[in-house]
């Protein structure tokens, strides 16, 4: 029973362990993980604060990204992902501006499920690879740690897949049919600037992590997320160093 629309826990087969003595989040893949049954009601969300909301709205949002674009994308994924991506675009801000909105926290909840589906039987790509180490590094809510990397992770990967990103683009609200794929897919960059600004994601800098942990740690983080596996599902397979530029140009 989620009580967050967000993980897509629910329909996934993955869960995600911390090992606290080392500070590492762990992908557990398998059909172990798959829930039997889900008792799935939006009811139990309308209590989630403005953060908590937006945190795990842009979750399920990078959750029907990622599936869309990742190389192991297929037809049944997509189509899910591509629904999902739509409802997001529609219903996020409406419900961090008032979270009382049933319909859209209905809509949220429905749409979070099916981008669980989505990346379940397609992958997470690159920005989940580097969300976990954030996370376990520095204590900061999963879905957060995405929001700090999504407009750049995606900016970074938009060449290897134009057609994709300009798909999502479309799906999103943000470029019409006529744009171009460079055009389109050049919007869904800046469209996720701007739902982060407008959901007032922080930079890791705002947040308060210190800048000479931050980049203490950043080699150990490159390796973290290369050896998660999601990296390899992104359309641009990233080396370690560009997994490390990337972390140092999100910071401030
Ligand atoms: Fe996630």
């Amino acid at each position: 029973m989620p009580t967050t629309a967000g993980s897509g826990s629910e329909a996934t087969q993955f869960t995600v362990i911390t090992d606290s003595a080392n500070d590492e989040k762990m992908l557990c893949p398998g059909l172990a993980f798959l829930p039997v049954a889900a008792v799935i009601d939006y009811e139990l969300t309308l209590s989630m604060p403005p953060r908590l909301t937006a945190d795990t709205g842009v979750d399920a949002l990078t959750h029907a990204i990622e599936a869309y674009v990742s190389r192991k994308a297929n037809p049944f994924s997509d189509s899910l992902a591509l629904v999902a991506i739509g409802t997001i675009g529609r219903m996020l801000r409406r419900v961090y501006a008032d979270g009382s909105d049933a319909e859209a926290r209905e809509q949220m909840m429905l749409a979070a499920t099916q981008a669980g589906i989505a990346f379940s039987n397609s992958s997470v790509a690159l920005v989940h690879g580097m969300s976990r180490p954030i996370g376990a590094h520095f204590h900061v809510a999963h879905g957060l740690s995405n929001a700090m990397l999504f407009p750049a992770v995606t900016a970074f990967s938009v060449s290897a897949a134009e057609v994709r990103y300009a798909d999502c683009a479309r799906a999103l609200g943000v470029a019409t049919p006529g744009d171009t794929d460079a055009t389109a897919s050049n919007n869904l960059v800046v469209a996720l600037r701007e739902l982060c600004r407008d959901v007032q994601v922080p930079t890791p800098k705002v947040y308060g992590i210190d800048k000479a942990q931050w980049d203490e740690l950043i080699p150990l983080m490159a390796e973290q997320a290369l050896a998660s596996g999601s990296p390899n599902n992104n359309p641009l397979v990233p080396t370690e160093a560009e997994i490390r530029d990337l972390y140092a140009q999100v910071y401030g």
